[in-house]
């Protein structure tokens, strides 16, 4: 990779994540952006949420409406793989956090990218070096791992795999410079990165003092909120999150790092095996009302 001049990005999934990585795009890197999913219902509601949050920014001043229509012309959305990455420069992978899935898309979009394009994923929790091993340059394989919502939240953690090259990691911290976003790097493909893995036991141990009878979830967020000036409690992150995410989180680290201070809660389990997963299925540490509709289940 010679630094390539980014023009043309392609984001693959237009989910929670994909869309609003599109938007950040064509919104503040003024990339031409093309956004793509498996069904046409997939890429419609990607399109409808970012023209959702387009509006918001109108409605807060942030933007004029004329812009947004502007951004929103540069967003094209397709079902057509081939067309969407052979002429991208960068393409940025949001698809579900499902390794086979991962690997034949990283089959398929190898077949067709420029030997100089970048391929970046935006996993949480799947190995960039094992990505990077299903394509024919995985020396242009890296990790861009964007926060929900991309729109809103300052940081991208780049992630070096084991092949990856210093150009490729240079190129995607000037993109994510052009999105207005600061970065991290990860010097080793290491589980979690740097704020999950660091998230994530401080979660397990709030619950911990939960199931020890120490506190209750309201003290327990009271206290990390007045005491760590957190802006959320652990208790009621965990339940954004979604408790069979974070437990899911945890058995990666489990498996990967062999090391039983990364053991799942037991209650945290036992809630999941009831179906208390926090916000998106109405109840978890806290009482949400209804299921909220917007939040899936896949990785954080
Ligand atoms: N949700 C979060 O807070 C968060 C934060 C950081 C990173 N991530 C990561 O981002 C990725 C996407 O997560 P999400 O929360 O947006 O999930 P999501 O379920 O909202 O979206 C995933 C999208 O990928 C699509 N998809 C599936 N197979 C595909 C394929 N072969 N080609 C193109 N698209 C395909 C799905 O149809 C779906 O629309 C995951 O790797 C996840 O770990 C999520």
């Amino acid at each position: 990779v010679s630094g390539p001049n980014i023009r043309k990005v392609t984001v693959l999934g237009a989910g929670l994540m994909g869309h609003g990585i599109a938007q950040v795009c064509a919104q503040t890197a003024g990339y031409d952006v093309t956004l793509l999913d498996v069904k046409q219902e997939f890429v419609d509601r990607g399109m409808s949420m970012i023209r959702d949050s387009l509006a918001k920014f109108v409605a807060k001043g942030g933007l004029e409406k004329g812009k947004a229509d502007e951004i929103l012309s540069r967003i094209h959305p397709t079902l057509d793989l081939r067309a969407a990455v052979e002429k991208s420069q960068l393409v940025i992978e949001a698809a579900t956090e499902d390794p086979k899935l991962k690997l034949d898309l990283y089959r398929k979009v190898s077949e067709h990218l420029p030997p100089d394009a970048i391929l970046a994923s935006n996993t949480s929790s799947i190995s960039i070096t094992l990505l990077g091993s299903a394509t024919k340059n995985p020396e242009n394989v890296v990790g861009m791992h964007f926060f929900n919502p991309p729109q809103l939240m300052p940081l991208i953690e780049v992630i070096r795999g084991a092949k990856t090259s210093d150009a490729t990691v240079e190129a995607v911290r000037v993109a994510a410079k052009q999105m207005g976003k600061e970065t991290v790097l990860c010097k080793k493909d290491s589980p979690g990165f740097i704020v999950n893995r660091i998230l994530l036991p401080a979660l397990t141990e709030a619950a911990l003092l939960v199931s020890e009878g120490v506190a209750t979830p309201e003290d327990i967020d009271k206290a990390v909120t007045l005491g760590l000036s957190w802006p959320m409690g652990p208790l009621k992150l965990l339940d954004y999150v979604g408790l069979d995410t974070a437990l899911g989180i945890s058995e990666v680290f489990m498996q990967e790092f062999q090391d039983s201070k990364y053991r799942p809660s037991p209650l945290i389990r036992q809630m999941v095996r009831a179906g208390l997963l926090g916000r998106k299925s109405g109840k978890g540490f806290y009482e949400w009302g209804s299921p909220s509709s917007t939040k899936s289940s896949s990785g954080k």
